[in-house]
């Protein structure tokens, strides 16, 4: 259901048409009209603060992890920010169930099909692919394992205990680290962990608020505490990552 012409037809006879964009948009509308995924705002956030390079470091340790010349999925892909580095020397399709996240990916790279889809419910035919690609993304293992062939591997992103937890000080009057990271996964065999830790300066008010904004926690946050951030020009903020790698079992 992946082969990108101007419209996709399903055995059931549904047919999907591709966007100007050139995604494809594989979701049903749902009855409530509620929209899913990251809205406009936290992906254009994201975007903005992503092409600073801020993150671009993190981008190189992932792209090390999942090699070349590879079928890829890059699942919960977003605007397309780690995508576009691994589609030069991989085939990579990207899905999420954010439209506008794949307005920009789509946009970002040519070279990429992309499908508005849910990680539930993953539009690719069983054992297809050699890596899932999981950034910050949901978490889907028996998807995942469905879709990756017998060799295939599973790597994910997520963020450790110190993660932005500056910009959480600078807000919160009790900032929390997040919780250790559960790495166990059913289906899957742990094979390797990679740690990226580094500090970012962010020099103006505009990046603070991007990195913010492009966070859950602008969205949980009241509009007293929000504010807080208003009058700070410049911040240092800790990453933590781990890059974590799987094999099916
Ligand atoms: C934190 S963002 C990460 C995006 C991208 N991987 C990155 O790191 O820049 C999580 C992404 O998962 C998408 N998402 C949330 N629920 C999803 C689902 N059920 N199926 C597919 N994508 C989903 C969101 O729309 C969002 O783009």
């Amino acid at each position: 259901m992946f082969d990108l012409g101007t419209t996709l037809r399903c055995m059931l006879g549904h047919s999907f048409d591709k966007s100007k964009e050139g995604y494809v948009n594989l979701l049903l509308k749902n009855a409530s009209g509620k929209r899913h995924g990251d809205d406009k705002l936290m992906v254009a956030a994201r975007k903005a603060f992503l092409d600073k390079g801020f993150y671009a470091t993190l981008r190189e340790r992932i792209a090390e992890a999942l090699g070349t010349d590879k079928t890829v999925l890059d699942s919960g892909c977003g605007e397309g920010y780690y995508t576009s580095r691994f589609a030069d020397n991989n085939k990579v399709l990207g899905i999420d169930i954010s439209k506008d996240a794949l307005k920009y990916a789509a946009k970002r790279c040519p070279n990429v099909d992309f499908a508005v889809a849910s990680v539930g419910q993953i539009p690719l035919a069983d054992g297809s692919v050699d890596a899932v690609l999981n950034i910050f993304a949901p978490d889907s293992p028996t998807e995942f394992c469905r879709v990756l062939n017998a060799d295939g591997r599973l790597i994910t992103v997520q963020p450790m205990e110190n993660h932005l937890f500056e910009l959480k000080a600078a807000i919160y009057d009790n900032p929390y680290k997040n919780p250790p990271l559960e790495l166990q996964k059913t289906g899957f065999t742990l094979c390797a962990t990679k740690e990226v830790k580094y500090k970012i300066a962010l020099e103006s008010n505009e990046d603070i608020l991007s990195l913010f904004k492009m966070t859950p926690y602008y969205y949980k946050t009241s509009k007293s505490d929000q504010q807080k951030l208003n009058d700070i020009n410049s911040l240092a903020v800790s990453l933590e990552f781990l890059i974590t790698e799987y094999t099916k079992k």
